[in-house]
């Protein structure tokens, strides 16, 4: 337990303060990867995430959890205005709040866009590892923002093999931008696409990662899609057609719950019934892919669990490296 002293402030950190942290990716996968080993087993609190709607296709979600062997507890108060990039504003910010398992107390406030971009593209990494081909060379990328980015770096960590991204998005400069520093960052062969269908069909592995919509318009058919591929989903449906899902020969999720909770709140009005969520997968209790036919998708809606995983590691190295601003509660 803390000193007295010490309950009486929070350790402050920016976006910046964290950025400098410089924590690996590989890092973020494998506390990310425990996590769902703990709710697996029972041993995690994670409620479904309730919300507010201040604008049309906007959020912001309160989304708390605790993890007892990591001694993490904590809450993300995270948004998501599709609008924003109009105004140059990122579509993604928010706060965490890390409080001491023990007592209660808040410890840590910190800025949570770096988080939720990491987590999240380690959340597919792992659903990958266990529900895509292993020898995956071929990535399309729909959407080529945050998620675009940050999926792709931890594709690359589990799938050595991976060769090309075939990369699209609705915006011909955010397209140009990521293939320039996606290449440059990765040394893989990046390329444009002109359509969404051309960056789905013949990959192994797709990411959707275009805006949430409660009533989506979705394009993407069942045709397109390879046998083989793992497709994970992080616009929820909005990118793909429900045919085109219950065409899959296993369609899990990151948590049953949390599916369960968004249908009935509206969303998810055609999709098929969940095979597995990614902590059964993760720990052996329902097994990932099967043979090298199987189409695969994982429909991630993102877990308070990844996050306060996340948090931890970088509260205890902010406070071994003295990093952040200390403030009176
Ligand atoms: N499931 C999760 O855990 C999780 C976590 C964080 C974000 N998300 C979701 O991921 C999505 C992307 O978030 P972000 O932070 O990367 O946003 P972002 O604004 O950084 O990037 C979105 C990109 O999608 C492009 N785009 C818009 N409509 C498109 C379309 N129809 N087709 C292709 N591209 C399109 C935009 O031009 C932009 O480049 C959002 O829907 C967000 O809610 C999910």
């Amino acid at each position: 337990m803390s000193a007295v002293s010490s309950l009486r402030e929070v350790l402050y950190l920016s976006r910046h303060d964290i950025e400098k942290l410089n924590i690996p990716i590989t890092k973020v996968i494998r506390v990310v990867e425990k996590a769902f080993i703990e709710k697996a087993e029972g041993r995690t609190e994670v409620p479904p995430k309730p919300g507010i709607h201040p604008q049309k296709d906007a959020f912001i979600h309160a989304m708390p959890a605790y993890i007892p062997k990591m001694k993490s507890a904590g809450i993300k108060w995270v948004s998501g205005f599709p609008e924003n990039p109009k105004h140059g504003l990122p579509y993604i910010s928010g706060l965490l709040i890390l409080n001491d398992p023990e007592i209660g107390f808040p410890t840590c406030v910190m800025d949570c866009t770096w988080i939720t971009a990491k987590r999240t593209g380690a959340a597919t990494a792992i659903a990958a590892k266990h529900l895509a081909k292993q020898d995956s060379k071929v990535l399309g990328i729909l959407g080529c923002g945050v998620q675009g980015r940050s999926n792709l770096e931890a594709l690359t960590v589990v799938f050595k093999r991976l060769e090309e991204v075939k990369a699209y998005d609705i915006s011909e400069r955010n397209l140009q931008k990521y293939v320039e520093e996606m290449t440059a960052k990765h040394g893989l062969k990046v390329v444009p696409v002109s359509s969404p269908r051309k960056a789905v069909e013949n990959c192994d592995i797709i990411v959707t990662s275009g805006p949430i919509l409660k009533h989506p318009h979705p394009i993407i058919e069942a045709s397109w899609f390879k046998k083989g591929g793992f497709a994970c989903a992080l616009d929820f449906d909005s990118y793909w057609k429900p045919e085109a899902m219950h065409s899959m020969n296993k369609f899990c999720t990151d948590d049953h719950n949390q599916l369960a909770y968004y249908k009935k709140v509206g969303y998810f009005s055609n999709i098929p019934q969940a095979y597995a969520d990614l902590g059964e997968i993760v720990n052996g209790k329902k097994p990932g892919r099967e043979n090298p036919e199987e189409r695969i998708m994982s429909m991630n809606l993102g877990l308070a669990i990844e996050d306060m995983a996340t948090a931890m590691l970088i509260y205890e190295k902010a406070t071994e490296m003295g990093t952040g601003t200390r403030l009176p509660l």
